[in-house]
């Protein structure tokens, strides 16, 4: 998506050469008009789909969430992150291996929000191991739900989750690949799509 790609160039900050950081726009300020370009890019790619419920993992992929789910006419649920005095009943749950934080954590969602009659499009702000993604689909398996895709905002496309995703079957839309970042430049190479 040209208009998401100019902006992480424009506003982007390469942190080192695997970690970009995207805080002005994305993952603590939002820009929400450019959330609703993204959210329409994915209404329109996963038009054949029977999509009626959005998923997505606290905390960064919430905002996101919100506006697909808005632009699709459905609801939004976030897995949180740990076991939560709130939810009562029975839940769905999965653990996450963060290689970034370097911690292991469960992801939670009640079993009232998810079921066999869901068709989930999965969103998230990165894609970068795939664990986090992971955890999202087993939830999915185990609340019998089908999974109809993944909408990845940056996709880190040197690092191993996409293809691995994409191997097992999944359809994965990202809306920017990036291939190479050059902390010294600051240059971001995105993949041709
Ligand atoms: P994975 O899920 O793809 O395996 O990713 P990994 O464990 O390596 O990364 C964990 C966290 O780091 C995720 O946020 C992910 O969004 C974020 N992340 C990964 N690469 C980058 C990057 O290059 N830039 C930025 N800004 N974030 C990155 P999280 O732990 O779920 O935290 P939250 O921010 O959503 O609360
Ligand atoms: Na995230
Ligand atoms: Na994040």
């Amino acid at each position: 998506m040209r208009l998401l790609e100019e902006r992480i160039r424009r506003d982007g900050i390469v942190v080192d050469g695997d970690v970009l950081k995207v805080d002005s726009f994305i993952n603590h300020q939002m820009d929400v008009g450019l959330f609703q370009e993204m959210a329409r890019q994915w209404h329109e790619d996963f038009a054949d789909a029977p999509v009626n419920k959005i998923l997505t993992i606290e905390a960064s992929g919430i905002g996101i969430a919100a506006i697909v789910a808005a632009e699709f006419g459905v609801p939004a649920v976030f897995a949180k992150k740990s076991q939560s005095i709130n939810l009562t009943g029975e839940v769905l749950t999965a653990k996450v291996t963060s290689f970034t934080h370097r911690r292991t954590y469960d992801v939670i969602v009640s079993r009232r929000f998810l079921g066999p009659a869901d068709h989930v499009l999965i969103v998230d702000d990165f894609l970068a191991n795939g664990c986090a993604i992971d955890g999202l689909v087993e939830i999915c398996r185990q609340a019998g739900a089908t999974v109809e895709g993944v909408g990845i905002a940056v996709e880190k496309g040197f690092q191993p989750g996409g293809a691995r995703l994409r191997g097992e079957g999944l359809r994965v839309d990202s809306l920017a690949i990036v291939e190479a970042m050059d902390p010294a430049t600051g240059t971001i190479a995105f993949r041709e799509g």
